[in-house]
C-alpha cells in the first residue's frame, strides 16, 4: 500500500479480530516500522514486545478486559526515561513521550499497510488502575522501563468504524 493510502485508510479498530495468527515476519516489520521513528537526540527511550502466544495473551485480556480481546498478536510499547539534555536552566529534558507517540503511529500505519487493524490503547493501561504496571510484570519488563500503549494487531471481522474530523481548514493554513 502506498504511503499516502496508508495514512488515509488507518482508523482505530475497536471491532472483533479474525483468529489466525499474525506471521511473525509481519510483526517484526511493522516493530522494524516503529523502531525507524525519530527520537529526541535520538535517544530511543521506546522498546517493544510483541505477544502472540495464546495462553500469555490470554492473561494480557485478563487484565486489560478490553474491547480488543480478540486480536491473535499484541504488540506492547515501553518507554525508558532518559534524559536527552539540559535546558538553560539545569532542567532535564526528557522526550519519551514525543519517542513513542512517533513510534506508535509509524506502527499504526504499517498495520495498515499489511492489511491488519489495530487501535492506540493508552488510556486504561496508564491510568490510576495500573494495567500497564501489571501487563509488564507478566511480561519481566526492567524496572525502569513503563509500558504505557498495547497495540493489537490482527485481520478486522467487521467494518471499521469512521470517527469525524474537522474540516482542513479549520486546523491548518498556509501563512
Ligand atoms: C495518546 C492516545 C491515546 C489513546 N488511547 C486510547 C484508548 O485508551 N482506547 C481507545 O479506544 N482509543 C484510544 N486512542 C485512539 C483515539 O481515540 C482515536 O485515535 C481518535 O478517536 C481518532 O480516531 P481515529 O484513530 O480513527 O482517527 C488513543 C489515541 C491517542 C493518540
Amino acid at each position: 500500500m502506498e504511503l499516502f493510502e496508508a495514512i488515509a485508510a488507518r482508523h482505530s479498530y475497536r471491532g472483533k479480530y479474525q483468529p489466525e495468527p499474525v506471521p511473525r515476519e509481519d510483526l517484526q516489520r511493522i516493530m522494524e516500522a516503529g523502531l525507524a521513528a525519530p527520537s529526541g537526540c535520538n535517544k530511543q527511550t521506546t522498546s517493544l514486545i510483541a505477544v502472540d502466544d495464546p495462553a500469555l495473551l490470554s492473561e494480557i485480556y485478563g487484565i486489560m478486559d478490553s474491547f480488543c480481546s480478540t486480536a491473535p498478536a499484541v504488540i506492547c510499547v515501553t518507554t525508558k526515561r532518559i534524559v536527552a539534555y539540559k535546558d538553560g536552566w539545569g532542567n532535564d529534558r526528557c522526550y519519551g513521550v514525543q519517542d513513542y507517540s512517533a513510534a506508535i503511529e509509524n506502527m499504526l500505519l504499517a498495520i495498515t499497510a499489511l492489511g491488519y487493524a489495530s487501535c492506540w490503547i493508552e488510556g486504561h493501561v496508564t491510568d490510576a488502575d495500573e494495567q500497564g504496571k501489571r501487563i509488564a510484570e507478566l511480561l519481566q519488563v526492567p524496572e525502569d522501563e513503563a509500558l504505557i500503549c498495547v497495540l493489537p494487531v490482527g485481520r478486522p471481522a467487521e467494518e471499521m468504524k469512521l470517527v469525524r474530523k474537522k474540516p482542513f481548514d479549520m486546523r491548518a493554513r498556509f501563512a
